[in-house]
């Protein structure tokens, strides 16, 4: 994207699950429009040096935090972090996120915790704790990275699907809520990108022609489609954007 549009000039950002992915891809493209970035990343998981290198190239403060989004004490430890090294955090990606397939009849519950409390649990507590300082400010973006699984049904991820339908439901509401306060709250919702998350379904052959036909587009969305649209929302021209789902599908869910 053109660089010029949309620019973040001092404003500052978290974005979960930062260290690679989507994650990372966002967190350098809102370094790139000028924005100031905290990566939070799950303790033990992907080291976020490559994706800290990358940001900082464009000269603004770029640093890392841990935080297991699953877990409200860590979702405050980390928020609290992120508030003293900054000063403040303008927008906030909740990215992190985690798709365990499993068919309806073999859902266990510890795969819909882990599903519910990565998704839905961990990007609520987070955007209640940096809620506040955005009204304090009267102004604030929340973006949410759901899925076109929140508005389709997929075959074999009924939890998953779930979980990104509650994450459109709560874009909705806390836009709703905190429109007022100059806050808004949106939902990015892609079709199939080629992550961490997807690699082993998509090297199936039969998965991947699924996907591809299932998409009119014909074709799987790229990183920098997401952290587009991404930076698009989080930019003043978004202003009166709001409680939205924008689709990056390539048209998938239109028929
Ligand atoms: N790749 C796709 O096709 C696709 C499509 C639609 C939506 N999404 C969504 O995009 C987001 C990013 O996914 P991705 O494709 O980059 O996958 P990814 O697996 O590369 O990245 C997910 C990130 O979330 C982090 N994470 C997982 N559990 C966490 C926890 N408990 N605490 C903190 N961080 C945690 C991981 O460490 C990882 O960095 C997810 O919310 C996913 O549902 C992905």
């Amino acid at each position: 994207m053109n660089p010029s549009l949309f620019r973040l000039d001092a404003k500052t950002a978290l974005v979960t699950g930062a260290a690679a992915g989507l994650g990372a891809g966002i967190a350098v493209a809102l370094a790139r429009q000028g924005a100031d970035v905290a990566l939070a990343v799950r303790p033990g998981g992907t080291p976020p040096d490559e994706t800290l290198q990358r940001a900082q190239a464009f000269g603004r403060r770029v640093l890392a935090v841990e935080m297991d989004v699953r877990h409200l004490a860590s979702v405050q430890a980390g928020a609290q972090a992120v508030l003293e090294a900054l000063g403040a955090v303008d927008i906030l990606v909740n990215n992190a996120g985690i798709n365990r397939p499993a068919f309806a009849l073999e859902v266990t519950e510890a795969n819909w915790d882990d599903q519910f409390n990565t998704n839905v649990k961990g990007g609520f507590f987070l955007a209640q704790q940096l809620a506040p300082g955005m009204i304090k400010r009267g102004w604030g973006r929340v973006i949410w990275i759901s899925s076109q699984a929140g508005v389709v049904g997929i075959p074999g991820q009924p939890v998953y699907c779930a979980t990104k339908g509650a994450v459109n439901q709560l874009v909705h509401t806390l836009a709703v809520e905190w429109a007022q306060h100059g806050i808004t709250v949106n939902a990015v919702c892609p079709t199939f990108v080629e992550t961490a998350l997807t690699r082993e379904r998509l090297r199936r052959p039969e998965f991947r022609e699924f996907v591809l036909r299932k998409i009119p587009a014909g074709k799987l969305a790229q990183v920098e489609d997401v952290a587009s649209a991404v930076v698009y929302l989080a930019s003043e021209e978004a202003g009166m954007v709001n409680g939205h789902t924008l689709m990056v599908d390539g048209g998938w869910t239109v028929w």
